[in-house]
């Protein structure tokens, strides 16, 4: 079996995925989420310190299963730095321990692996990548070969739920809550401009939204809900208007919506409906792996071990922000 670690940002997580059948035996998440709902936000040296915690806690629990293990696969990119820090060096010493390999893996490579849990991978695979991190659209040739076709100009879209969710005294993080309020309000009562209607370039843009919601939460004159509602809508027309682009263009038949966002009940219908159109398969993740999870880790890991896609010397290597392993469609 192939052990995953995933640390990149609030939530430790470890899991054991079969190697032969692409089972998830073990998962465990350890979240953050009460620990940082006090300061609005996660606060990086916190979340390190409580991975540095929560990891062993983790390990000592499958500790009969280690002698089974043929390689640690750990997220070593992007994200926190003091965070990614902490599942390496768990992963290093364990590697050295019982001499097997570290897998490095990509963590956005790690989402899209996802809607691979407990099954064989096929390639090539698009996707669209919505989380906390993240707004990208995504394509796999390959567990090597990614090109990413369109990425966020400034702030993600779970970024901009958890920003809503700030400004109106919600907690964090904002998704969840933001969803919750949003099924009692009406959608249409605040018209929020949609971000990049007019262009035909495939492309995000959040931060707009973000100082249109101020404005309209400092004018005090909607509830909560209603604008929540009308915020979750625009959130997701903009991604609908972009896919759709990319969708006549590219024809894909099939198409991942994944990451913390992709939780989304509201967004995963609308994507349906979309995919419907263009007769398109969507493929989605169990709700409890939308978030950031180790097993997608562990099974994008099982992957690069049997292709012995993985280099030895990368997984010395942590970067938050990079984007090395990805092309950009020209
Ligand atoms: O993938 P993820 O766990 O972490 C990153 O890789 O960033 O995504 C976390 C993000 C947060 O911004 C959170 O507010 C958002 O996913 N999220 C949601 C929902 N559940 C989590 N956003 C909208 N609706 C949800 N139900
Ligand atoms: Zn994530």
């Amino acid at each position: 079996m192939i052990l995953g670690i995933e640390t990149s940002c609030d939530d430790s997580c470890i899991s054991l995925v079969k190697i032969s059948n692409k089972k998830t035996l073990f998962h465990k998440k350890i979240s953050q989420e009460q620990d940082h709902n006090v300061y609005g936000g996660v606060v990086p040296e916190l979340a390190s310190r409580l991975h540095a915690k929560f990891i062993p806690d983790l390990l000592q629990e499958i500790r009969h299963e280690l002698p089974k293990i043929k390689a640690v696969a750990v997220t070593n990119e992007p994200g926190l730095i003091l965070s990614l820090a902490q599942g390496l060096m768990a992963a290093k010493a364990l590697a050295i321990e019982l001499n097997v390999p570290i897998i490095p893996v990509h963590h956005l490579l790690g989402h899209l692996y996802s809607v691979f849990l407990d099954k064989e991978s096929f390639f090539p695979l698009f996707g669209l990548i919505v989380s906390g991190g993240h707004t990208s659209i995504i394509g796999a040739k390959s567990y090597t070969d990614i090109t990413e076709y369109a990425s966020s100009m400034d702030d993600s879209i779970g970024e901009s739920f958890d920003k809503l969710a700030k400004m109106l005294d919600l907690g964090y993080p904002g998704g969840p809550v933001v969803e919750k309020l949003a099924k009692n309000g009406n959608e249409t009562t605040i018209n929020f401009t949609v971000p990049l209607k007019n262009t035909k370039q495939i492309a995000f843009s959040y931060s707009g939204l973000k100082n249109a919601a101020r404005l309209t939460i400092e004018q005090n004159t909607h509830s909560k809900e209603d604008i929540c509602a009308s915020f979750q809508k625009v959130c997701v027309e903009h991604l609908l208007n972009k896919c759709e682009i990319f969708f006549a263009k590219m024809r894909p038949k099939h198409f991942a919506i994944v990451g913390g966002v992709s939780a989304n009940i509201y967004l995963r219908s609308k994507m349906i409906n979309l995919c419907q159109k263009y007769k398109i398969t969507p493929l989605f993740t169990d709700l409890s792996f939308a978030t950031d999870n180790a097993a997608m880790i562990a099974r994008a890991g099982v992957d690069a071990f049997l292709t012995n896609n993985f280099n030895k010397k990368t997984a010395l290597e942590i970067e938050a922000n990079s984007r090395k392993p990805f092309k950009r469609a020209i």
